[in-house]
């Protein structure tokens, strides 16, 4: 597996939601490289948490986001991120429940989710703020 570099190809040109997607991005190869170079489980744990919180808070803002703009596949957005909430979860209690694999595949899962999301179905909305302001 490979760390994501921010490039421009991820920018959507909305700065605050930018902003957010680079967040992540940091986060998770933060916690890439600290599954590389060996880890207390504690550390773990809290990198779980964080990387969650912050998923949860991103991905409220986003359906917010889309509904204030008035964007019409927001329904379909927010199952797509509900279908990402659920798999995270079950990756995480895999991993809780003592499966060590299951901490790497979390990650690049997460990592290539995020990625392809980004390019694809966030830019739908981005698409769709353009038009709308002409
Ligand atoms: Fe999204």
């Amino acid at each position: 597996m490979v760390l994501i570099e921010w490039s421009k190809d991820l920018e959507l040109g909305i700065p605050e939601i930018d902003k957010q997607h680079r967040k992540l991005v940091e986060m998770l190869n933060e916690f890439y490289t600290e599954l590389e170079e060996g880890h207390k489980q504690e550390a773990v744990e809290h990198f779980l948490k964080n990387l969650e919180d912050y998923l949860s808070f991103h991905l409220d803002y986003e359906e917010k986001f889309m509904e204030e703009i008035g964007f019409p596949e927001t329904e379909g957005h927010k199952k797509v991120h509900q279908m990402f909430k659920k798999l995270y979860a079950e990756e995480k209690n895999r991993y809780l429940q003592g499966d060590t694999k299951a901490l790497r595949e979390l990650v690049a899962f997460a990592f290539s989710w995020l990625f392809s999301h980004i390019m694809k179905t966030d830019r739908k909305y981005a698409d769709f703020l353009k038009e709308k302001r002409g």
